[in-house]
């Protein structure tokens, strides 16, 4: 059986870019082809979000990489859902791993910032993924669930229409170790699992997973084959234009 899951393939540039980078990925993505059957969304750099959306055809979304939970106000160095609206931007990437790790975004206030931005009308890439010390404990399901459950402790069954998964193991992130496509597939299978014992078997038979850790031109090909990785979450590939191409092409 083939998925009604529309297989997505999202660009996150993380702290990288120019104005002159961004013409450069911009041109490939406009005049690049790859198949109706795949999404692609890219995630710049907040001040380059107005540039790409103005000049990427319309087709491709444009992600913000992090917001915060309030519409305006005294937040010092924030952006906000009312912001990104107000710029035509529909996607934002939330609780990925550099911002748990980094800026100490706990379970809780991911969860809450997911619940906003969808009550927002923005759609999320919600991320979670175990670090190298939890797999090698064997603590990798408990993590995921631990931080899938903050995000569905907040969000109604009709809400995770606009809600995709990004399992991102934290080992795999920027290190050039990619998970075999079984570690990802056993990791997805699990988080699935998770949707349907706890939200319910439509919301876990719809809702996207997708994969991120060093996912290349190489390593797309057999990734995708896995029934349930239904896309990519490309980090530092997504910078180079016709390598993020391939990736895009490595699903039919
Ligand atoms: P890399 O593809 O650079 O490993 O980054 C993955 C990622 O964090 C995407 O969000």
């Amino acid at each position: 059986m083939t998925s009604s899951r529309k297989f997505l393939v999202g660009g996150n540039w993380k702290m990288n870019g120019s104005r002159q980078l961004v013409e450069t990925l911009v041109k490939a993505l406009n005049e690049g082809s790859w198949s109706n059957n795949v999404e692609c969304v890219i995630a710049p750099p907040s001040p380059y979000l107005h540039q790409v959306r103005s000049t990427l055809r319309s087709e491709v979304g444009v992600s913000a990489q992090n917001i915060w939970t309030e519409a305006k106000g005294a937040y010092t160095g924030e952006i906000s859902h009312e912001m990104l609206t107000d710029l035509s931007i529909k996607w934002v990437i939330l609780g990925h791993s550099e911002r748990r790790a980094i800026f100490k975004e706990s379970d809780e206030l991911v969860g809450k910032k997911v619940a906003n931005a969808v009550k927002a009308g923005l759609n999320v890439i919600a991320c979670c993924g175990e670090t190298e010390a939890e797999r090698d404990a064997g603590n990798t399901t408990e993590v995921v669930f631990r931080q899938i459950k903050a995000i569905a402790s907040q969000l109604s069954a009709a809400d995770w229409s606009k809600v995709v998964i990004a399992y991102e193991p934290v080992w795999a992130i920027g290190t050039g170790k990619v998970a075999t496509p079984q570690q990802a597939q056993d990791a997805h299978k699990e988080i699935r699992g998770w949707l349907a014992a706890n939200v319910s078997k439509e919301v876990a038979d719809s809702t996207r997973i997708l994969y991120g850790g060093s996912v290349s031109a190489k390593s797309s090909p057999d990734l995708q084959k896995e029934q349930d990785i239904d896309g990519f979450l490309v980090g530092g590939a997504s910078l180079k234009d016709q390598e993020f191409l391939q990736i895009l092409n490595s699903r039919l």
